[in-house]
């Protein structure tokens, strides 16, 4: 197969969802029909997770699952699909963010009962950022929910995604009959029991037809045609193009666990869904079909085993073909770096690799030479854009607590935030450190980590802040006067940008209004 047609079968996205929306059985169940695994339960990292985020030894253990389930990559109709995962539960991290960095497009799982719940708002706002087509999937549809307008009015308003129905549920819970398929005009019928692979569909092209009434019953077939008039008049049409723009968003209703209205999305997913997109780098626009190598590491992997002190970084290709032990300039530190063991994720199997092509991640081992954001080229200066730090969530003051062992620390404090565990704040005023991250387990886990890899430890201290915005102006003399009248808010983060540090949302608002020349941003890329 050429090199175009490599690009032009792959499809790299992500499947966002709050915890127990449902992401871990849709991703299983797209895997089932790529004959990636022959069971279902064969995915159980978020599982796992769940239950078990205070036993550190257990966070060991799933850093190993979670490497082998980082990339799941599967054959289907002729594509090669990697779904990457973006954890998602206590572990919510920036690594979830900067995971959809490297995908070219997205599907949302919601829970028909919760409607839109905070984690998605938060990753949905990304891809807004980005404009990476979105396509949606609600899930659970065998149970109870809301009404289907009222969720499309949530999504519209809370996710501020523009959604046309590709599918209409008949029924929900109990009185759940099937959906009808808007974008292959045929009726889907669920039951319950069967979860078989392929549901049941009859082509139905006129909702006027007969065997609707035949199939669900007469009351049901009146509430859908009813429905579908309305849908019909109030939704725009699909269009892929609006689509790949990151503009409408197609929503499907289903069952995953089920097996219900996954195939209809699959379908209309590999029909629709964008193959590996060109990216921007500050210097130009990067084409995939170009010749030469390009790609960006979005994420490091570090093995907590202090034995092992190997770390895999994530790069996903832009350009050209990845071949393995091939020298490849990486722009930051100036350095050729050549990998021997280049890793591709078939599913949950790892596998050395001797070429990848664009859309693809591969995993490098790395003893610590890389950093998030890194660019490896064929020797051009490139730098993608797209991988910021995202304003934290939480943060805790940093404090010595073996002060035989403050040079074990720093190395320790420093590797991490390469790694993109945290992020780390110096305060103007006193120079006291913070650590700012997404989710709060990340605390723990850079404790033990210091402590069984660095041997340093570290206490915390309490430090009430709302959020870290970078800021940035046109006018120097505008930051110069922020910085002398709020020296105490400001602080430098780990590459010496600025940063204001406001302790509440008000804080903020103030801050703006009374330094209108001022930029505040909520992602490190201005
Ligand atoms: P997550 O990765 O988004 O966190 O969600 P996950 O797939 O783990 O699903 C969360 C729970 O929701 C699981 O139940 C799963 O079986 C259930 N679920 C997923 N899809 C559907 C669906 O279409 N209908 C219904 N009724 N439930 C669904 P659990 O009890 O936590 O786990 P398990 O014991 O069933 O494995």
């Amino acid at each position: 197969m050429g090199f175009q047609e490599e690009i032009k079968r792959r499809r790299t996205f992500a499947i966002i969802s709050h915890p127990d929306a449902g992401k871990t059985t849709l991703t299983e169940k797209l895997l089932l029909f790529g004959g990636a695994i022959q069971v279902a339960g064969a995915v159980k990292s978020n599982k796992i997770k769940r239950h078990a985020t205070s036993d550190f030894m257990e966070i060991e253990k799933q850093r190993g699952i979670s490497v082998a389930t980082s990339v799941m990559a599967f054959e289907y109709e002729d594509l090669q699909i990697n779904i990457l995962d973006t954890p998602g539960h206590q572990d919510f991290a920036e690594d979830t963010y900067r995971t959809l960095t490297a995908v070219d497009s997205v599907i949302v799982v919601i829970d028909v009962a919760k409607g839109v719940e905070t984690q998605t708002e938060k990753l949905v706002e990304v891809c807004r950022m980005r404009n990476t087509p979105v396509i949606v999937f609600i899930n659970k549809l065998d149970r109870e929910g809301l009404d289907a307008i009222d969720l499309l009015d949530e999504i519209e308003s809370k996710l501020g995604l523009t959604v046309t129905p590709l599918s209409w549920p008949i029924g929900m819970g109990q009185r759940f009959k099937g959906v009808y398929n808007l974008y292959e005009k045929k009726l889907c019928l669920f039951s319950p029991h069967s979860k078989q692979e392929v549901d049941e569909t009859i082509t139905i092209t006129d909702l006027n037809d007969g065997r609707l009434d035949k199939e669900v019953g007469q009351r049901p077939a009146d509430e859908l045609r009813e429905e579908l008039e309305t849908v019909t008049t109030v939704y725009p049409d699909f269009d892929e193009t609006v689509y790949r723009k990151g503009a409408l968003s197609p929503v499907f209703f289903g069952s995953a666990v089920n097996n219900f209205g996954v195939k209809e999305l699959l379908d209309c997913f590999i029909r629709v869904a964008p193959h590996p997109q060109p990216r921007h780098a500050e210097e130009r626009d990067v084409d995939p079909f170009e010749k030469k190598f390009s790609g960006f590491v979005f994420k490091i992997h570090a093995n907590i085993d202090p034995r092992h002190r190997d770390r895999i970084a994530f790069v996903r290709i832009c350009s050209g073909t990845f071949e393995r032990n091939t020298n490849y300039y990486n722009v930051r530190t100036g350095k050729s770096m050549k990998f021997s063991n280049p890793t591709s994720f078939m599913a949950a199997r790892k596998e050395v690799i001797d070429e990848a092509f664009p859309g693809d991640i591969v995993g490098l081992y790395d003893s610590g030479n890389f950093k998030i954001g890194d660019t490896l080229t064929e020797g051009e200066i490139l730098h993608f854009k797209g991988i910021p730090s995202f304003s934290p969530e939480q943060f805790r003051y940093v404090n010595n607590a073996n002060p035989l062992k403050s040079k074990q620390l720093a190395k320790g404090i420093e590797q991490l935030m390469d790694e993109g565990v945290a992020q780390l704040f110096t305060r103007e005023d006193t120079g006291r450190q913070i650590i700012g991250t997404v989710g709060s387990l990340q605390f723990d886990v850079i404790q033990y980590r210091l402590e069984h890899e660095y041997g340093a430890s570290c206490h915390y201290e309490p430090v009430s802040l709302h959020k870290a915005c970078w800021v940035s102006s046109t006018k120097p003399e505008a930051i110069r006067e922020l910085m002398q009248k709020r020296k105490k808010d400001l602080a430098q983060d780990k590459d010496g940008r600025l940063v204001f540090l406001a302790e509440s949302a008000w804080m903020l608002r103030m801050a703006q209004e009374n330094f209108p020349n001022v930029e505040f941003h909520f992602t490190s890329e201005l």
